[in-house]
């Protein structure tokens, strides 16, 4: 658990951070994070085994790509609703929707606290979140709200991250970062924040308690390419790297507050650590998740 990184998202509500700054940052990055997440994505998608025809909840939906290639899995008689409490996100989602989404199921976004918003009762064979359960105040409640909205029967498939230790992508920007920043307080264990489910067992105690059945919680690693140099050379694939992991990751959260004097000094440290891993021009690193799964 990094209290670090978690306290920072205790001083205002998630509401607020995911409609600030950072929102507008990954409205305006969305294709990047996709093309980096894919491999996880396609971990997701595996586990999630979605059925042709069926409805799908996808909970933190952001910009909607899980949410775009579920439609397209469900096909036309599918239904997709996809839930966030993010306004710059979900615009840019229902605008890629419109065009990306033609062929397949029809979706509906929502913008709306999945911890407290009614989403109905028995109505979805599926419901899935990449990395969007792990900023409840509420798990409990939250994740009580999502089974009733499942059908008896019906899957929650979810990423969250492990350890930080266990994520090299994070972990090495990190280290270099923490140096250039204050000391924080160490967060309440419970906070949310990126690493709220980073240990297995709280993940396995809370779907317990909101009623999940048939649950497991299988650790994943996948090597994440940050970035690539194309023509360029690799040190320009690890200042994009670097870029990447300090506005995108959840070390962002260590840099919010700085001046720009320290986020400019942290950027090239970041990127000068990276231009030394970088292999072929790419800077790959490892991620690693829990893939979680439950069943109403
Ligand atoms: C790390 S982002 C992931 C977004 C998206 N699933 C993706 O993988 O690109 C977390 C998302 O969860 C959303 N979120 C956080 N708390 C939420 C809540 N209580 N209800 C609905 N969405 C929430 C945020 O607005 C944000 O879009």
């Amino acid at each position: 658990m990094d209290g670090n990184i978690a306290m920072i998202d205790g001083v205002i509500t998630q509401r607020e951070y995911w409609n600030g700054e950072v929102g507008a940052r990954w409205a305006r990055n969305q294709r990047r994070i996709d093309a980096v997440f894919a491999p996880l994505t396609a971990a997701l998608f595996d586990e999630a085994r979605l059925r042709v025809d069926s409805s799908l909840l996808d909970i933190g939906c952001g910009a909607g790509d899980c949410a775009i290639i579920a439609a397209r899995r469900l096909g036309a008689r599918g239904r997709v609703v996809a839930v966030d409490l993010s306004a710059p996100l979900l615009a840019v989602a229902r605008e890629r929707a419109e065009i990306e989404a033609l062929a397949g199921a029809s979706i509906t976004f929502i913008e709306a606290d999945a911890q407290s918003h009614d989403l109905g009762s028995s109505l979805f064979e599926h419901a899935i979140s990449r990395f969007g359960v792990m900023f409840f105040e509420a798990s409990g409640a939250a994740f009580a709200n999502i089974r009733k909205a499942l059908v008896p029967g019906g899957r929650l498939t979810f990423l969250c991250w492990r350890r930080i230790e266990d994520n090299p992508w994070i972990a090495v920007p990190r280290h270099v970062v923490l140096p250039l920043v204050p000391a924080l307080e160490p967060a309440l264990p419970d906070a949310p924040g990126p690493f709220r489910f980073a240990e297995a067992e709280s993940i396995g105690a809370i779907l317990a308690q909101a009623g999940f059945l048939d649950i497991t919680v299988e650790a994943i690693d996948r090597p994440l390419t940050l970035a690539r140099s194309g023509n360029g050379t690799s040190y320009e694939a690890a200042e994009a790297a670097a870029d990447f992991a300090i506005e995108l990751g959840p070390v962002s959260r260590l840099l919010r507050d700085q001046p720009a004097s320290i986020r400019s000094m942290a950027q090239k440290r970041v990127a000068d650590e990276f231009a030394d891993r970088a292999l072929s021009g790419a800077v790959t690193l490892a991620a690693g998740c829990w893939l979680v799964s439950a069943m109403r």
